[in-house]
């Protein structure tokens, strides 16, 4: 089999890899996502799922994931086909890599619509729109926004034009250099908005909400969103941090640093939640409000503090950072193919993911405002953009890669691979990898399915 030749870079320290990886992890998926998904699932029962699917499905998926990439240094499919290869498996192993291009074009398709919405608040935020302003005026402020689909599309757009105006000139230099002062930035403005909520005397009900889990809530859809949710708040199942991990230097434990992302990424997203149901409870708001929870509750949080504009701006401005450094990562394994895989230019490749993208960024924009009826099985189209991808492609992309690290390639080449952590770890890994973390992802589908009680 022919192999593409690749310029092999390599992020200039374990660090920078573990802040571009985190930089992946940590985007819309853990402060527009997950308060807004505990929310409409109950709460503690859904948080403690997630965390649990974290640990044990989580974490063992992504080292496979960084071990792929490193040990073969190709793109998401031809990393597969190649180790496949080598060790006399199957060539049906490289479609994997295909699956994640394609969840990864889908779900950017949204990403980048949402990422919009920040951009729009940035500018809302600084120029004292959200001064004083109460929830019912929040709510009808963003109402009012996405009402619009022009201006919805024009942001997506926007959006979608500096994403691939990164991915053009190439990433590891720019990610690099932005997450090193993006993340710390980030988590002190969280830590802040916490502080905040606890002034304001809503936080024992917001932890109370979080870590209280009503086991009456979780039924079989419950738990597979809490899996999906972990899955793509860990950029997990479709190849972008095995496309990361094969510019991992060798002299990197890979499960060590899988665990620093893990509890980086869950971290920002507890503490998200912490910063935002204070808010919601505090102003007698709904915690079910969907998508639009960060967009209603931060700007009545901020609206209420001394310059409160000013860091709304800035809160929004950094999730916009948090974003693009997670935007940067969907597109990059369909990159990586089309340039290595149909031999064309970066910018080729640029234009026809952009264009892909763009198009059926369209069907979200229109389901917020005249496109908003069910259309697919109860859903609108960005529901069913985001269910298919998070509930069904991550979780079957990351069984097949942890079925392929745990199965199909032999112990000698993983234990190679992960040398440098303990063999505690490694013992570990493996039982997670072969049968905890497939067995937890086929029980969950039986019971979202309804074959199991
Ligand atoms: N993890 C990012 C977030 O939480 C989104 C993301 C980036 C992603 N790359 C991914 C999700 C790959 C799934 C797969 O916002």
């Amino acid at each position: 089999m022919q192999q593409p030749p690749v310029a092999h870079v390599e992020w200039s320290s374990r660090l920078a890899f573990i802040l571009a990886a985190s930089g992946s992890a940590v985007g819309l998926g853990n402060i527009w996502k997950f308060p807004y998904m505990a929310g409409e699932n109950g709460g503690g029962a859904f948080v403690l799922v997630y965390l649990l699917c974290v640990l044990a499905v989580g974490v063992p998926i992504m080292i496979a994931e960084i071990l792929i990439g490193r040990r073969a240094r190709l793109n998401p499919m031809d990393a597969m086909g190649t180790l496949a290869a080598q060790h006399g498996r199957s060539g049906v192993w490289r479609w994997v890599g295909l699956a994640g291009v394609i969840a990864g074009v889908l779900i950017m398709s949204y990403y980048s619509v949402i990422t919009g919405w920040t951009v729009a608040y940035i500018g809302k935020s600084v120029s004292g729109a959200f001064n004083g302003i109460s929830g019912p005026q929040a709510q009808a402020v963003f109402e009012d926004f996405i009402s619009d689909p022009l201006d919805l599309l024009l942001w997506h757009t926007l959006v979608l034009a500096v994403v691939l105006g990164i991915a053009a000139r190439g990433v590891a230099g720019g990610i690099e250099r932005a997450v090193q002062w993006l993340m710390p930035g980030l988590l002190v403005l969280l830590v802040a908005l916490v502080c905040y909520g606890a002034a304001t005397g809503g936080m024992g009900a917001a932890a109370r909400f979080l870590f209280t889990p009503d086991f009456a809530a979780l039924d079989g859809q419950t738990v597979l969103a809490a899996m999906g949710q972990a899955f793509f708040s860990l950029s997990l199942g479709m190849g972008a941090i095995m496309m990361y991990g094969s510019y991992l230097p060798r002299q990197a434990p890979i499960g060590r640093s899988a665990l620093i992302i893990a509890a980086l990424d869950s971290g920002v997203a507890i503490v998200a939640g912490l910063a935002i149901f204070p808010i919601v409870f505090g102003n007698g708001m709904a915690p079910g409000e969907g998508p639009g929870l960060v967009f209603v509750t931060l700007p009545v949080g901020f609206g209420q503090l001394p310059a409160g504009g000013l860091f709304a701006g800035l809160f929004f401005l950094l999730l916009l950072f948090a974003a693009l450094t997670s935007a940067v990562s969907l597109i990059e394994p369909g990159l990586a193919y089309l340039t290595e895989r149909t031999g064309r230019s970066r910018g080729q490749a640029v234009a026809i993911m952009g264009s892909a993208i763009w198009l059926l960024g369209i069907g979200t924009v229109l389901s917020f405002n005249v496109w908003s009826t069910p259309w697919l099985a109860g859903r609108t189209f960005f529901d069913a953009v985001d269910y298919l991808t998070s509930n069904l492609m991550l979780p079957l992309g990351g069984l097949a890669v942890a079925l392929f690290a745990g199965w199909a390639l032999p112990r000698l080449a993983t234990d190679d691979e992960l040398q440098l952590d303990t063999p505690r770890l490694r013992r570990y890994w493996r039982l997670l990898c072969r049968w905890v973390a497939p067995a937890a992802v086929v029980l969950v589908f039986l019971h979202a399915i309804g074959l199991l009680g």
